[in-house]
């Protein structure tokens, strides 16, 4: 049998519907949209678009790359490259409901043909080896417990020279993190590792690092900011509404998490050596 248990986690079933009634409901005319009237529930990690821009201005785009977005969710991050800086961005995501939304969000965005979307699993990745100029990746690795082959697929659809993009959850001296998280309800499907084991890993399969930023210190604020509106009324469009009914203990023990050194998070450019 195989394990859906990280599929199961993230699906929310009738996701799309949810999300164009809440569109609707604030204010947003669902006939044209674009990627920033989105941005508050596709943007799905934490620091949201901000932490995007933060990461792509590491990378330091300029257009012409062909992009993979490895965990692609509902596709607000690759929507975003393709539009803002016009790159041509693949998505692969385990979540098939996810995918599904991300097709819809990127017709009624219309970014189709700029970017597309594939279920699949990041340790298999369904792309012939140097295809990509840059794999990006947040928040999708501390679902995944074998980092060595899902690190090792990264590299293999990389060209050499190529950029990998990270932005990721860490283990902290802490302990183990409080649960339920926005990743996972239990420890059973959350692999955090130390930004040291993680870099030791990438460097030992063929990346050398360009710029590693720990960014923990950076985030606690807004990781505060969010778990205090956590209590009370959501907005109507944000992350909730993929989170389901745990979203206000998840943005408490984020915030909980960072301040105990549970967690730690970081951004990473690395460049395939060969
Ligand atoms: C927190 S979401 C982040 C989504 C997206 N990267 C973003 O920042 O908006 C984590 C995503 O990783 C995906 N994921 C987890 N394990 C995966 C795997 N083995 N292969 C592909 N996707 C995976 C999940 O389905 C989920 O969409």
């Amino acid at each position: 049998m195989p394990d859906n248990s990280v599929e199961t986690h993230y699906t929310r079933h009738d996701l799309g519907e949810i999300i164009l009634a809440a569109l609707k409901k604030a204010g947003k005319d669902v006939g044209h949209l674009t990627p920033d009237d989105l941005a508050p529930v596709d943007e799905f990690h934490g620091g949201q678009r901000p932490a995007t821009i933060r990461l792509a201005e590491l990378v330091g785009f300029t257009g012409t790359e062909r992009v993979l977005d490895v965990g692609s969710g509902l596709g607000g991050p690759s929507r975003f490259l393709a539009w803002r800086y016009g790159c041509r961005v693949s998505g692969v995501d385990l979540t098939a409901e996810f995918c599904r939304v991300a097709e819809m969000l990127t017709r009624l965005t219309g970014l189709v043909g700029r970017v597309d979307y594939r279920q699949g699993n990041a340790l298999d990745l369904p792309f012939a080896d140097v295809s990509f100029d840059v794999v990006w990746s947040q928040n999708a690795a501390m679902n995944i417990a074998d980092r060595d082959q899902l690190y090792r697929e990264m590299h293999r659809v990389l060209r050499p020279g190529g950029k990998l993009a990270l932005q990721e959850v860490a283990a902290g001296p802490g302990g183990l993190p409080h649960f339920p998280v926005q990743w996972a309800l239990e420890p059973g499907i959350s692999f955090l590792l130390t930004p040291e084991a993680t870099c030791a890993k990438l460097e030992a399969l063929g990346f050398h690092v360009v710029t590693w930023q720990d960014t923990t210190e950076a985030t606690f604020a807004s990781a505060q900011a969010r778990a205090r509106h956590a209590e009370s009324a959501p907005p109507p469009l944000g992350t909730h509404l993929i989170l389901g009914s745990d979203w206000q203990a998840m943005a408490r023990n984020s915030a909980r998490n960072l301040e105990e050194h549970r967690t730690k998070l970081f951004n990473a450019v690395l460049e395939r050596a060969s």
